[in-house]
């Protein structure tokens, strides 16, 4: 039997931290005390002008190729997961591909579940590990999100950073993704939404970051909960068997209750929400390698990663790192 098992990680935090108190000096009507209550975030990154997607995934890539002890031409699959791709086509796995210099005619394609992005990677290249159609994939989720918030609403524009994860996931003997879960219900499309568009050069509609704040939370915290007893449930495991808790890094609040209703204490769950703010793709990539890297997370541990995300969309994977 295939396995499809974690090699090495990698992430990518452009520039330096940007303060609550720093957001507060460009104007936006907020405090420190405010954001930090409400969110747990402290801080955030944002992509200097003219820095994309793929210029944040490909350093996080390099990073986590390295780690793996691989070449980029070992890598036959590449998926990124992004809601702020550099161009409507190509894709951003595609142009990702160019950039690491991979000449192997290998599969690339983007997966667009925004903050749910990366659980949907994973588990899609997870299924073609699994099918042994390909040997060696880079999961990875990248996102520049300072690009479609709207400065003049506090509401959202403190909430949001940019980043970049990755992961090389490859195909092994021994077991690595253990169970999966992937949902979607697209009656709520409206509570987190980029409404607009552009069409012949033209914004058609609203084209930020919209976002009904109190929705999203209470069904983004009744969803993480189902979803990692999901896929314990499908991994016949308890929860006493979960190492670490690795939810989508959205809002301190949210992670606590999301734990709480899982029944997994809080030590047991990685949160960088404070440092990183929201990331939508990449926070638990993200968050992954900050405790790969820090040494929290050790080979022989359980872990769950959950996601959840405009659409709506939410999905997890049991790890077996
Ligand atoms: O990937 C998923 C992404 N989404 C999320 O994580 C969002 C989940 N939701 C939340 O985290 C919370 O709903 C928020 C943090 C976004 C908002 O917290 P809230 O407790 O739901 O606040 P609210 O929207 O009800 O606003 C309360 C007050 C309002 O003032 P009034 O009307 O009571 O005078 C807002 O105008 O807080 C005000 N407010 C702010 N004040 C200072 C809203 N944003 C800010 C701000 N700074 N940045």
């Amino acid at each position: 039997m295939i396995h499809a098992r974690i090699s090495g990680t990698g992430s990518y935090l452009p520039g330096a931290p940007v303060t609550n108190d720093d957001l507060v000096a460009r104007g936006i009507e907020t405090s420190d005390e405010w954001i930090a209550t409400r969110t747990g975030i402290r801080a955030r990154h944002f992509a200097a002008e003219g820095q994309s997607a793929s210029d944040l995934a490909e350093v996080a890539s390099r990073r986590a190729i390295e780690a793996a002890g691989a070449s980029g031409d070992d890598i036959d699959l590449i998926i990124v997961a992004t809601s702020t791709p550099d161009f409507i086509f190509p894709s951003t796995a595609a142009l990702l591909q160019s950039r690491l210099g991979i000449r192997n005619d290998g599969a690339a394609f983007d997966v667009q579940a925004v903050c749910s992005g990366f659980a949907y990677a994973l588990s899609i290249a997870e299924k073609f590990i699994r099918s042994g159609s390909h040997q060696r994939a880079l999961v990875v989720g990248a996102e520049v999100f300072s690009r479609i918030l709207d400065w003049s609403d506090r509401g959202t524009c403190v909430l949001f950073g940019d980043g970049a994860g990755a992961v090389v996931l490859e195909a092994a003997d021994q077991p690595g993704v253990l169970a999966t879960a992937l949902h979607a219900d697209g009656l709520h499309h409206k509570i987190l939404a980029v409404p607009g568009a552009i069409s012949s050069g033209k914004v058609l509609g609203d084209p930020f970051l919209r976002m009904d704040g109190q929705a999203v939370f209470k069904f983004a915290v009744r969803v993480l909960g189902d979803v990692a007893s999901e896929v314990l449930d499908a991994a016949g495991m308890s929860v006493d068997q979960i190492d670490w808790l690795i939810p989508h890094q959205a809002n301190i609040r949210i992670i606590q209750s999301t734990a709480k209703r899982v029944g997994i204490p809080l030590e047991k769950v990685i949160a960088t929400v404070g440092a990183h703010g929201n990331t939508s793709a990449a926070s638990i990539p993200l968050a992954l390698d900050a405790a790969i890297r820090d040494g929290r997370i050790v080979r022989g541990q359980n872990i769950v990663l959950e996601g959840v995300g405009g659409g709506f969309t939410w999905g997890a994977a049991l790890i077996a790192y």
